[in-house]
């Protein structure tokens, strides 16, 4: 099986790092890739966003299948032109990737699939918005309805705020407040039925106990000790399920990673948003544990034929990421600063440095974004695979490096950016 990954990132990585340990995969590909990628695949500079480059490649090096790793080509519909001409695409259409490009669209869904998620509406003027942040009370949630690289969400006591982010965007949806510990669940869908992945839980604040702002994702784990055993069972029950129900209803089958975000609160699990991809770095440690073919599982759900491979199986042990970003990340980030201890890192056993944003410059190895690499660890549990994941990221160094030292801490399963709930 020859397969393309379409992507930058360390989401890319991970995937193209776990299809090239599939048996069945001849050939791994991707477009534009990454040196970390490049260093076992072959790299193609081509557009992510320009569906029909990329269609035009999986043609010309015959891909069996093309995996579409980030939300914005997929938003844009670059799996329906990959999709159009002929080949197997894991990734939904533009139609279906609308759960992810529209949060009033994704409310709207899950309303109508009966998902448990935070009460909501969707605002235009400043009085619809005041009057929902009355109606909700504080803590306020104001999210910007497109797509918004993860800046797109305030949740604060600060009513001013919660006013001003909701201004500065055009249509926006008002929430109530989700108190609980957030998990990522990942469900491999084929249109039709899902398979779920082990939950894995991400830490967003760019600071130490969840402080400061939110970013991509800091650092992640899984499996979650903490979580009830049935998690991923309930939630294709009561969310995956019904939400693909609802999208096969509306001829706009969803074909790809839908990533449920949920918060665990009192009350049960509950929606706090969907992703149309999978979640990085929450996917990392996932795959890392995945021990069934994922060539074979993603072909079969890009071919909407799932159940004709058994339910992916994962081995015992844990697996933690500790993110290493550049200096000024969230806000802006540093380029160009050189890297060095990657290859010390990536030969200790059971590490594989992912590469978030590094560049080659001359031979070196160098920054090249806000996330810049990834230190993926396996362990015989999470307190094991965290110490393995720090020492090997303390081989690694660039200038102005910043890292949080207590991903995968205990206490496991807090609420992250507790700060605001309690202020
Ligand atoms: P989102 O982009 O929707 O995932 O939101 C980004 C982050 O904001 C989430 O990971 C949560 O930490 C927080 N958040 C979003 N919606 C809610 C909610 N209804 N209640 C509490 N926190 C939320
Ligand atoms: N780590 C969160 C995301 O991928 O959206």
């Amino acid at each position: 099986m020859k397969t393309l990954v379409i992507g930058t990132g360390g989401r890319e990585h991970a995937l193209a790092l776990a299809l090239s340990r599939d048996p069945a995969v001849t050939e791994v590909h991707a477009a534009p890739g990454n040196p970390g990628i490049g260093a076992f695949a072959s790299l193609h500079p081509v557009d992510p966003m320009d569906g029909a480059a990329v269609a035009a490649l999986a043609a010309e090096i015959g891909a069996d299948l093309v995996v579409v790793g980030p939300e914005a080509p997929l938003v844009a519909g670059v799996a329906d032109a990959v999709r159009e001409a002929g080949v197997p695409v894991f990734g939904p259409s533009r139609a279906a990737a609308l759960l992810e490009g529209s949060k009033a669209f994704s409310k709207e869904v899950m309303a109508a699939a009966g998902v448990p998620t935070a009460g909501s509406r969707t605002c235009v003027t400043a009085d619809e918005v005041a009057a929902a942040l009355d109606a909700f009370g504080p803590p306020y949630v104001v999210k910007d309805d497109a797509l918004a690289a993860g800046k797109g969400v305030v949740v604060t006591r600060d009513r001013a705020e919660a006013e001003e982010h909701a201004a500065g965007c055009g249509t926006v949806v008002v929430e109530e407040f989700l108190d609980g510990p957030e998990v990522s669940l990942f469900a491999v869908c084929d249109g039709t039925t899902a398979y779920p992945l082990q939950p894995a839980q991400d830490f967003k604040r760019i600071h130490d106990g969840g402080r400061g702002p939110n970013t991509g994702g800091m650092g992640s784990y899984s499996p979650l000790p903490w979580a009830p055993a049935d998690l991923a069972a309930t939630v294709v029950d009561t969310v995956v399920q019904p939400t693909l129900d609802e999208m096969a209803r509306r001829e706009a089958p969803f074909v790809g990673c839908l990533y449920v975000g949920l918060a665990l609160t009192a009350a049960g699990p509950r929606v706090i948003e969907f992703n149309c991809r999978f979640g990085d770095p929450d996917v990392q440690p996932v795959l890392a544990l995945l021990d069934s073919p994922l060539g074979e599982l993603l072909l079969a759900a890009a071919r909407g034929d799932l159940e004709s491979v058994p339910a992916p199986v994962f081995r015992d042990g844990a697996s933690v990421t500790v993110v290493l970003a550049s200096a000024g990340y969230p806000e802006s980030s540093s380029k160009g600063d050189v890297i060095t201890g990657v290859g010390a890192a990536n030969g200790v056993n059971d590490v594989d440095v992912i590469h978030a944003g590094t560049a080659l410059h001359q031979d070196s190895l160098v920054t090249a974004g806000g996330r810049v690499l990834a230190v993926r660890a396996l362990g015989y549990d999470v307190a094991d695979a965290r110490a393995r994941a720090y020492a090997a990221a303390d081989l690694v160094s660039f200038e102005g490096q910043q890292r949080r030292s207590d991903i995968a801490a205990e206490p496991l399963g807090v609420v992250e950016g507790a700060s605001v709930a309690d202020d």
